[in-house]
């Protein structure tokens, strides 16, 4: 049976995305992932400008959880473009081209870049915990700044379609889509990493990561990702990629039927490999058979028109 479907007018093989950050350092090994069986590919973060990130270690893996305070290295807008090219060589399944800025000058001024790099799908990261900014200490999703940055990202995107990414760290990540789609998003992605969180190195005493700090993602953060889709879904009538500890087929079905259309992978690949993609599709494949779900999009947010007390 195919798992494809079409968002936005685009068409997608499957709803299993790679997400923005985990793989995407070269064209090359975006495109490792369609190999992979990916039906699209998310960029890390691109910035207008070469960006440093935090120093070592930026990264902590465990079990059931990873956390990362990477600090959103990059070599800037010109240097994606190549990125970008290379993809295109070798492959034409869709590309979404997450870009971020420290303010809103910079917002416009990335967006106008990155339209010209034909991305199927402008994301736009409003949210990474590590990274200061213009609107405060973390770079965090409250309503005036997503709103501010949606509207500002939208002036200059013309035809492309503009995903919000959002955080789970706010009192109501429904209401926060929801100023976003007041303000013309196409699309939400959420969420991003949950916490920020900390670890210790108890034998030096300190914080294990450089910037104390990190994201936290991976299947631990999965029933927050949920209950996020869900929110997001009863507020919104746009488009809705999932991503958070999403890791196993049930895990898909269920983020589709909180709302999703589509299902963005990070953390799975560290689980699971790099097969993950095709491991999932199976799964999801033989759910389908079972329950006799001829389309996916039947179930796309099933799960809101039940009462919970049903269960
Ligand atoms: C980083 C960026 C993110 O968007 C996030 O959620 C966690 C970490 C980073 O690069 O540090």
């Amino acid at each position: 049976m195919s798992l494809g479907l079409n968002v936005l007018g685009i068409d997608f093989e499957s709803p299993l995305v790679l997400a923005s950050g985990v793989w995407g350092v070269t064209g090359e090994n975006l495109s490792s992932a369609i190999d992979n069986g990916a039906s699209a590919v998310t960029t890390k973060s691109i910035w207008l400008e070469p960006h440093a990130g935090h120093n070592n270690p930026v990264i902590i893996a465990t079990e059931n959880y990873m956390m990362n305070a990477v600090g959103l290295p990059d070599g800037g807008i010109k240097k994606a473009k190549e990125e970008i090219q290379d993809y295109r060589k070798n492959t034409d399944k869709p590309l979404i081209l997450n870009i971020i800025a420290g303010s809103i000058k910079d917002f416009e001024k990335i967006t106008k870049s990155a339209v010209e790099l034909q991305p199927e799908i402008i994301e736009v990261n409003v949210s990474c915990p590590n990274v200061a900014n213009e609107f405060g200490c973390f770079f965090n999703s409250d309503h005036d700044s997503v709103a501010k940055i949606t509207a500002s990202v939208k002036k200059f995107s013309g035809d492309t379609p503009v995903s919000i990414k959002l955080s789970p760290n706010v009192k109501n990540i429904g209401e926060v889509a929801k100023k976003a789609e007041e303000e013309g998003a196409d699309m939400i992605t959420a969420i991003n990493t949950v916490g920020p969180g900390m670890r210790i190195n108890t034998e030096l005493k300190s914080p294990i990561l450089a910037n104390k700090t990190g994201g936290i993602s991976g299947p631990a953060i999965f029933p927050i990702t949920i209950y996020s889709i869900w929110q997001i879904y009863q507020q919104v009538k746009i488009p809705i990629i999932a991503t958070g500890g999403i890791t196993t087929g049930q895990d898909a079905i269920e983020a589709m039927m909180a709302g999703a259309s589509l299902c963005s992978l990070g953390s799975a690949i560290h689980f699971r490999g790099k097969k993950v993609f095709e491991l999932i599709k199976k799964e999801m494949q033989e759910y389908c058979k079972e329950n006799k779900i001829s389309n996916l999009q039947e179930i796309v947010g099933v799960a809101n028109q039940y009462n919970s007390k049903v269960f």
